[in-house]
C-alpha cells in the first residue's frame, strides 16, 4: 500500500498550504524506499497504466508524449527526478504562472477537475516510473483492473 494514495482528498485549493504544513514533510527515507509503481516483467500495475492513460488525455498536449516535454511546457520525466510528491501535487492543484519579459508560460490549475484529481496519484506513479527509467515510451502492458480501483474510481467520480 502506498502511503500517500488519496492524500489529496483532504486538501482543497484554498487550504492547501495549511494542510501541507499540518502533514509536514515526508521523511526522505520513506520516499526512497517506497515506489509508487509496480512493474513486473514489463507489465505495469493498473494504477500506473491509468496514469499513462490520463496523462495522454489531460497533460500531453503541453508536456509532450511520454512526459518528454513540448514547446509549451517542461519535460516531466526530468522534473520528477527532483520534484517531490507534495510539490507535484501543489502545482497540479493550483497551477503556476511565470510571466517575464520574453517568456510567458502557464500551467493550468486542475484542483477542481475530477478527471485529473481522482487520478493524480496514478499520474504521479506513471511519471515517476518514466523519470526513474523503469518504464519506456508508449503504451505499457497492464495488469487487470482490481476491484479496489473500481471502488476508488466510483467513490471519487461520484
Ligand atoms: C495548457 C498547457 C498545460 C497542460 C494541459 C498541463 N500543463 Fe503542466 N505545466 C505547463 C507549463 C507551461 C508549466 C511550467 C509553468 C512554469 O513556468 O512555472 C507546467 C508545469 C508543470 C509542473 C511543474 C514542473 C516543474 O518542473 O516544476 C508539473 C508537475 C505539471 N506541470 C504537471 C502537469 C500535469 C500532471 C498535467 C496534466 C494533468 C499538466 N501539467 C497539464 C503547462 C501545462
Amino acid at each position: 500500500m502506498v502511503p500517500y494514495r488519496g492524500q489529496w482528498k483532504i486538501l482543497s485549493v484554498g487550504l492547501l498550504s495549511i494542510a501541507l504544513a499540518l502533514i509536514g514533510p515526508t521523511p526522505a527515507a520513506a520516499q526512497d524506499e517506497e515506489k509508487p509503481y509496480v512493474i513486473k516483467d514489463g507489465v505495469v500495475d493498473w494504477y500506473t497504466f491509468s496514469g499513462f492513460r490520463r496523462y495522454h488525455a489531460e497533460c500531453h498536449v503541453c508536456h509532450g508524449p511520454d512526459g518528454l516535454g513540448g514547446s509549451f511546457a517542461p519535460a516531466l520525466v526530468e522534473s520528477l527526478k527532483t520534484l517531490p510528491y507534495d510539490e507535484f501535487l501543489e502545482v497540479v492543484v493550483n497551477g503556476r504562472e511565470q510571466v517575464g519579459a520574453s517568456v510567458q508560460s502557464k500551467m493550468p490549475a486542475f484542483g477542481e477537475n475530477l478527471n485529473v484529481m481522482c487520478f493524480v496519484d496514478d499520474l504521479y506513479a506513471y511519471l515517476k516510473a518514466r523519470s526513474d527509467g523503469a518504464l519506456g515510451r508508449g503504451r505499457p502492458k497492464k495488469q487487470p483492473k482490481p476491484q479496489e480501483a473500481r471502488e476508488r474510481d466510483d467513490a471519487c467520480m461520484g
